[in-house]
């Protein structure tokens, strides 16, 4: 079935003038960029976006990193976004990644590894909604 999922482009890839890449990288894995906007992320959205992670050893510096510089924010569309996108971005940590995803090809570390994707339909719900009003969402 057509889904979306939500995926942002993280500090370390826009710092790095890879905005194109990655979403060339996306539209090229079948997936649709059908939302998008450039945003500098408050404290308070990291914070609130990443709070299923709030107990982790992590999650503060992942707050500190993603609120480092601009992300784009996106909801992707295909044929099962969440996966395709999962596929395409690689595993978390870049040292694990297959050749040829996106997180291979240019994530600097676990931490910052270029991109985040949905890991389920639910959440890729949650998550756009986080973001996006239904207006700014153009299928
Ligand atoms: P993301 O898919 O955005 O979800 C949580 C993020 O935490 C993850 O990508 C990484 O950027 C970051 N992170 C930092 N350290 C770890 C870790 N040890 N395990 C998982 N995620 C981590």
């Amino acid at each position: 079935a057509v889904t979306r999922t939500f995926s942002i482009i993280k500090p370390d890839a826009t710092r790095r003038n890879l905005t194109g890449a990655v979403t060339k990288m996306l539209e090229e894995a079948g997936l649709r960029v059908v939302a998008s906007k450039r945003i500098h992320m408050t404290r308070d959205q990291a914070e609130g976006f990443y709070g299923v992670h709030r107990e982790r050893p992590f999650f503060n510096d992942l707050c500190t990193f993603m609120t480092s510089g601009p992300v784009v924010v996106q909801v992707l569309e295909g044929e099962n976004a969440v996966q395709r996108n999962r596929d395409i971005m690689g595993a978390t940590n870049p040292a694990n990644a297959d050749e040829g995803t996106i997180r291979k090809s240019y994530a600097e570390s676990i931490e910052a590894n270029s991109v985040h994707g949905s890991d389920s339909d639910e959440n890729a719900k949650i998550e756009i909604d986080f973001f996006f009003s239904p207006d700014e969402i153009v299928g």
